[in-house]
């Protein structure tokens, strides 16, 4: 049996996910077995080098009692005794904090880490991966486009050898729930964008989500980690969904059509495309896919076209893509 010891730095919806599989599991996945030595949120930290009770520590989170060490996250990430990092603190697209210097940290001490944190590896992708190469770690975060879906393992693995020519799909759950709600029951933007917030399906303010910036930080990472470009946010072209009218939708819906914000990422020289938009997608085509679900298409030039539609968000949804990461790391370290 290898085990492998687990820090989790953010113990919201995906910490919560990642512990709760792994508690199910005993942590053993066929002969790797991990070992949660350290579990971080705001406040403090939790700790036993023995393997800590993940079921007992998640019910003391639900409850409010959890009993934390006097250790702040930056602690225990540079003093702990840990194989994987877990990242999975709230994004912020502007500086990456605080998941920025956690990774940084981790990595500068040759600790493997994976994260489910957008802002990080969109702001500092090459940075990151030149630092773990140099201190001979690995630097994974497929959770971090399209939740449950697999991205980056598949075309890792399954599609190795393939060139990938362009990536296309819905990236936001929210706006794919909105979009097909007003399509489907003729209802007007504001009305279903407030039930959305009801439901917890919109942040209270949606920004991120409805004026495409959360897409806009997918298609980076697509771009930098797929096609080695080395773009930012600015170099996207930006539109959201908040001006998208009834009438358009209606139009659409006559000539066949729905209307889905897309992100596409072409690498080619001048006709390079970094994108978020709403744009018109076939009612049959496999991009078509209603409510919060996520879909990709990946062209590829030996395998043709590929899609994946899945679950892009969700507590256990995410933890799936979190821990296919982990047992990468498992099965060559
Ligand atoms: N939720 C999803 O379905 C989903 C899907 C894909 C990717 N993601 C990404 O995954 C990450 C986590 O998402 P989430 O939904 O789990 O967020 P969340 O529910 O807001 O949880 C964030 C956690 O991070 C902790 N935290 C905040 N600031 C911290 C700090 N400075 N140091 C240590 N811990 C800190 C919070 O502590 P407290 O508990 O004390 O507040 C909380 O436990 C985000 O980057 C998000 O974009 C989420």
């Amino acid at each position: 049996m290898k085990t492998l010891n687990v820090a989790v730095i953010g113990f919201g919806s995906v910490g919560r996910g990642v512990l709760k599989v792994l508690a199910e599991h005993k942590g053993i996945y066929g002969d790797v077995e991990f070992k949660v030595v350290a579990i971080c949120d705001s406040k403090g930290a939790v700790m036993d080098k023995k393997g800590l009770d993940v079921e007992n520590v998640l019910k003391q989170k639900s409850n409010g009692d959890l009993k934390r060490v006097n250790k702040t996250s930056i602690e225990v990430i540079n003093e702990c005794d840990y194989d994987i990092l877990v990242e999975v603190t709230p994004t912020d697209a502007t500086t990456g904090e605080p998941g920025l210097t956690y990774i940084t940290e981790a990595l500068k001490r040759g600790k493997n880490v994976v994260t489910s944190n957008k802002g990080p590896v969109a702001l500092k992708y090459k940075a990151l991966c030149d630092l773990a190469k140099k201190n001979n770690a690995l630097f994974l975060f497929e959770a971090t486009v399209g939740g449950a879906m697999p991205m980056f393992n598949l075309m890792r693995m399954p599609l190795a050898g393939n060139k990938v020519t362009n990536i296309m799909g819905i990236f936001n759950g929210t706006c794919n729930y909105i979009l097909t709600r007003m399509a489907n029951e003729e209802l007007p933007y504001d009305m279903v964008l407030s039930e959305a917030k009801e439901l917890g399906i919109a942040e209270a303010d949606p920004t991120y989500d409805v004026e495409g910036i959360d897409t806009a930080l997918k298609v980076v990472i697509l771009a930098n980690a797929v096609f080695g470009m080395d773009v930012s946010l600015k170099d996207v072209d930006r539109v959201g969904i908040s001006s998208i009218s009834l009438e358009s939708l209606k139009l659409a819906s006559e000539a066949g059509m729905v209307i889905k914000l897309i992100g596409e990422v072409k690498p080619n020289g001048e006709e390079r495309v970094l994108k978020v938009s709403p744009r018109l997608v076939p009612k049959n085509h496999p991009l078509a896919v209603q409510g919060t679900l996520n879909a990709a298409m990946i062209q590829t030039k030996l395998a043709g076209d590929i899609f994946v539609i899945g679950k892009g968000a969700g507590s256990v949804e995410t933890a799936s893509a979190i821990l296919s990461d982990m047992l990468y790391i498992a099965s060559i370290k």
